[in-house]
């Protein structure tokens, strides 16, 4: 069964009010996300060490093997993708339930305190990557940042809870060059904090 392209949980117009216009949404998911589902499993058919892998054991043993670098590279992205159209929310974006809130508290000292580390992984992120918050092994929150298409789940860092996406793609429309005041609105505005929580279990 060949990787699908997830549909949006939301229309490619809701997010325009929150500063991703419904034209970021339309490219970014029919047009990237789409590409890297359908050059996944381009990868898929010619190698049968891939076929009848999830897409997380895809990640996982394609991690760090030069040979595999694309095929790394797509399957992460898809991986990403996924998760990061549920990160964002139309209705209940940038807002933080208590009990996620009292947890960011304690482990970053303060909401603006996890933001600004948040942000300044986005930022720093050199080139294309992806801002993460996770819980990492020792049970404590942390924001981590990737190259390209790696996540945590490559990485080990963490159990991914929210992710953005600081490709170009993702903000160019919206925000030119402006990366910080994208992931600032992001942070604010756009975020799932909701689905967050469920990640935390
Ligand atoms: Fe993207």
């Amino acid at each position: 069964m060949a990787f699908q392209l997830p549909p949006l949980p939301y229309s490619t117009n809701a997010l325009a009010a929150r500063q991703m216009c419904q034209e970021t949404l339309e490219l970014h998911h029919g047009k990237h996300h789409q590409a890297y589902v359908t050059a996944l499993n381009g990868f898929v058919e010619k190698n049968p060490a891939l076929q009848g892998k999830s897409l997380e054991d895809i990640i996982k043993l394609s991690y760090n093997n030069p040979d595999l670098a694309p095929v790394f590279n797509n399957a992460g992205q898809h991986w990403n993708h996924i998760l990061f159209w549920q990160a964002m929310s139309p209705t209940e974006g940038g807002k933080i339930p208590g009990r996620l809130e009292q947890k960011l508290v304690s482990d970053f000292g303060s909401v603006a305190a996890f933001k600004e580390a948040f942000k300044a992984a986005g930022v720093g992120q050199f080139g294309s990557g992806w801002a993460w918050l996770v819980l990492a092994p020792d049970g404590k929150l942390k924001v981590t940042k990737t190259p390209n298409g790696s996540n945590p789940l490559a990485t080990g860092e963490g159990k991914a809870l929210l992710g953005c996406d600081v490709w170009e793609h993702s903000y160019y429309l919206d925000f030119r060059n402006r990366r910080p005041d994208y992931l600032q609105n992001w942070l604010d505005n756009i975020a799932n904090y909701e689905f967050a929580l469920a990640q935390l279990g």
